[in-house]
């Protein structure tokens, strides 16, 4: 039987029996290539023909000491990988070009190496010099770093396996070439083979390699996603370019908890760790104003309290806008379904804007709340009380859910100084002298309560 080929879109990774012109998976044109097929070859039949070796199986209750970590010290970075690096490890950093990930993991490296873990820093896309450039500008000229300019994946390996690093860091994945891959750096097959030499040198050699990557505009690290599913960590570099502040995001932990996340905040002199995020996230928020609330969220395992604005006007087009930063766009579309039709409250005609100050990106449910307080505030034209937080889930038919951690998210706003709540009722955490609660069982309510409408 004849092998059929196959064939892939080096844009997006979909796979084709024959070639075309046109990626039907994400309309790219001429990114469709041949790809050798893995069993080609005479005498590669069934694997099961073959006597392999057998496997010592063990028991699930056998006794496996924790991975011993090493911290870089950096507190927001180490959280982020759950109590700092593994070794024999590999860790994805995806993030937008510019986004500051060669600094962050400059200074990591920089940290990793000053406790002890031999580093080389590998860089396929800046000459040593201007790495030393960004490192003395770092303030960190002294640290017993390694470099390296390469993008020839069978070089990198051969000095890997001579130097025997405890931490390689790849500058980026897109740009390393394997010459037994036959395309272009870049491409699916290119990334694809050398994350797979990569983190099986990291396993093989008890290393932790950690991996650049950049990130098309649609959010996917650029090429191909199969690289995600090969390492143990992926993270995700984020933030609005023109604002400081920077997230690091755990999307995927083999050794720690998802979703975690660290802040930092650009600046002249590298990236500084921001280790009371609400505060500065807070910090540039003018007299009170209607469409201005302040959610009291969750990221990861910490509070955050954010400034949610709304501003609601009337429209000039056919078709009223709705444009949402830093939440997802269907939340809102489903936050003003329930004020039409459980509280009355019509948005027809009417441009919605909301945004997320500081450029952090919320996903924690409780949100929907502050969202739809913002959204009354600013069509209302009512300022909420200044010393209010908000937080709780709105289910569509309008009633309110209590969210996980209110107690956290009450001692949070308490810090800094608010002193009144309005959250769901029947949530487990109950107001103290300092802590004013205000709880309602539904939407109208809040809207009567608040707003003397609905
Ligand atoms: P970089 O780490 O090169 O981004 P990436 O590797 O994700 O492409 O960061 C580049 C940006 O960071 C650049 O616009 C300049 C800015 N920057 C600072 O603001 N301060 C600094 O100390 C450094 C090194 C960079
Ligand atoms: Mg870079």
């Amino acid at each position: 039987m004849a092998k059929s080929p196959a064939f892939t879109c080096t844009a997006c990774g979909a796979v084709y029996t024959k070639w075309s012109g046109r990626c039907e998976g994400c309309g790219a044109w001429n990114t469709i290539v041949e790809e050798a097929p893995l069993s080609s070859g005479p005498g590669k039949q069934s694997l099961g023909n073959k006597r392999g070796a057998a496997l010592t199986l063990t028991d699930l209750s056998a006794k496996e000491p924790p991975p011993p970590r090493t911290a870089s010290g950096m507190a927001e970075f180490d959280r982020v990988l759950g109590g700092g690096l593994v070794p024999a490890s590999a860790t994805l950093v995806g993030g937008d070009p510019g986004i500051g990930k060669s600094t962050l993991l400059l200074q990591a490296a920089a940290r990793l190496a000053e406790a002890g873990l031999k580093t080389l820093y590998i860089s396929g896309e800046e000459a040593t010099a201007q790495i030393r450039m960004r490192a003395a500008r770092l303030g960190l000229a002294e640290a017993p770093v390694r470099l390296a300019s390469a993008t020839s994946l069978r070089d990198i390996l051969t000095t890997l396996e001579a130097e025997r690093p405890g931490l390689v860091i790849i500058d980026s994945i897109q740009t390393m070439w394997a010459d037994t891959v036959d395309s272009a750096p870049g491409s699916v097959a290119q990334v694809r083979a050398a994350a797979h030499e990569l983190t099986s040198f990291a396993k093989r050699r008890g290393a932790a390699v950690i991996l650049v990557g950049h990130v098309t505009k649609e959010g996917q690290i650029a090429g191909p996603r199969v690289v995600e599913h090969m390492v143990d960590t992926v993270l995700y570099f984020e933030g609005e370019r023109g604002h400081q502040f920077r997230i690091l995001r755990s999307v995927k932990n083999r050794f720690g908890p998802a979703d975690e996340i660290g802040v930092f905040e650009m600046t002249g002199r590298g990236l500084a760790e921001v280790a009371n995020p609400s505060q500065l996230f807070l910090a540039g928020r003018g007299a009170p104003a209607a469409g201005s609330v302040v959610f009291a969220g969750i990221e990861g395992t910490r509070p955050v309290l954010v400034e949610f604005q709304a501003l609601v006007a009337p429209t000039s087009l056919a078709q009223p806008r709705r444009a949402v930063v830093g939440w997802d766009n269907a939340r809102l579309a489903m936050v003003l379904a329930v004020l039409e039709a459980r509280c009355a409250i019509p948005f027809a005609g009417l441009d919605v804007y909301l945004n997320v100050a500081g450029g952090l990106r919320i996903a924690d449910p409780a949100a929907d709340l502050a969202a739809a307080a913002a959204l009354l505030s600013a069509r209302e034209d009512i300022a909420l009380p200044p010393e209010a937080v908000v937080f709780g889930e709105i289910s569509l038919s309008g009633a309110l859910r209590p969210v996980p951690q209110s107690e956290n998210r009450l001692k949070e706003a308490q810090k800094l100084g608010f002193t009144t709540a309005i959250v769901p009722s029947g949530g487990k955490a109950g107001g103290g002298k300092d802590m004013k609660l205000r709880d309602y069982g539904d939407l109208a309510a809040l809207v009567g309560e608040m707003f003397g409408a609905g």
